[in-house]
């Protein structure tokens, strides 16, 4: 009685100093949250979607680490899920002027959440233990998108080289061998990478209904049989007849690469579907393999033997 409770802001403070720290090698701060490394910025966010986050049995969460290719997921999913409200050649069509962040929020930036249509969609680079118990329960489903830990890793560094040299122009941004060696210590916005992907690795085969499992490589190697695995899975499968007219074909193509990163929404603007990050910085290349244009052979031979030992015993193959 008479007791004041602690206002939000402080009990989170409290968290935030009785959280381990590192000071990463492209200078943020990354706190040691349950297991994973979180940006400051995002904590806050995160702590109150795992308290508040009120999931509904057809919502579609999609997760991935950080460059895998969340922005061609959500593209997809909203494209697939949308599509008897919108066609491939609807002129209307919201991913010809939204970047795909804008239509399917982040849940750790972006608080409250915008919604476009249903199902609702949402988008996370949380690893499953962080997830709320509310989406754990319920029969709203996960996708789950993975990438070559190589291309990951590139990705990453010309993303945040990008980001940083604008920031900090005389600023010499650390060297790829240093940044990696970071990488492989875990210490990345999410990471460690390897525990996120084995926890929805594991899942997706003990409850298949609940978590996809895709991997960047296979998209590209087979877009259609992937996408109608994700339609499937959905509930939303392809009729013969959509399959026929060429629809799985279309979404495809409207979602590739070459048509989003040349829409004038997605080329380098100050248009920001994410806080503080322009829609351009999310196409670079869009291939496989670019890694050979950054780190050594060496290099990779040593990522692949070090992630080959973390995912040793669970049958996955990256
Ligand atoms: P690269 O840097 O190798 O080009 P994320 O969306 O998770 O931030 O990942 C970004 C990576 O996905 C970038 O990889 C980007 O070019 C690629 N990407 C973006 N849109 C894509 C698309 N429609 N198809 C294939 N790759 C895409």
């Amino acid at each position: 009685k008479g007791e004041e409770l602690p206002q939000p802001n402080e009990s989170f403070q409290e968290l935030l100093q009785s959280l381990p720290i590192r000071k990463r090698i492209t200078k943020e701060l990354l706190y040691l949250y349950d297991g994973f490394w979180i940006d400051e910025s995002c904590l806050e966010v995160v702590i109150d979607f795992q308290q508040n986050f009120q999931p509904q049995d057809t919502d579609i969460i999609l997760v991935t680490a950080p460059k895998s290719g969340t922005t061609w997921l959500k593209s997809l999913v909203f494209t697939i899920t949308r599509r008897s409200q919108y066609t491939i050649s609807d002129k209307n069509h919201p991913l010809l002027t939204t970047n795909p962040h804008g239509l399917v929020p982040f849940v750790e930036y972006v608080n409250p959440h915008n919604h476009v249509g249903t199902p609702r969609l949402f988008a996370t680079h949380l690893s499953y233990t962080l997830l709320p118990e509310s989406i754990k329960t319920s029969k709203c489903k996960i996708i789950y998108l993975c990438r070559n830990p190589r291309d990951t890793f590139v990705s990453m560094w010309h993303f945040e080289h990008k980001i940083m040299s604008k920031l900090d122009p005389s600023w010499q941004f650390p060297s790829p061998k240093e940044c990696l060696e970071q990488f492989c210590e875990g210490v990345s916005h999410f990471g460690p990478f390897w525990e996120q992907i084995l926890q929805y690795w594991k899942l997706s085969n003990e409850r298949p209904e609940k978590v996809l499992f895709l991997k960047y490589e296979e998209l590209k190697g087979d877009i259609i049989a992937q996408c109608k695995k994700m339609a499937d899975f959905m509930n939303c499968s392809f009729s013969s007849e959509e399959e026929n007219d060429g629809v799985i074909k279309d979404i495809a193509k409207f979602c590739s690469f070459e048509h989003l990163s040349n829409l004038e929404v997605n080329k380098q603007t100050e248009q920001r579907s994410v806080p503080q990050l322009d829609n351009g910085i999310f196409f670079r290349k869009g291939e496989i393999g670019d890694w050979k244009n950054l780190i050594t052979t060496s290099m990779a031979e040593k990522l692949d033997q070090f992630v080959e030992q973390k995912l040793q015993g669970s049958g996955l193959k990256l």
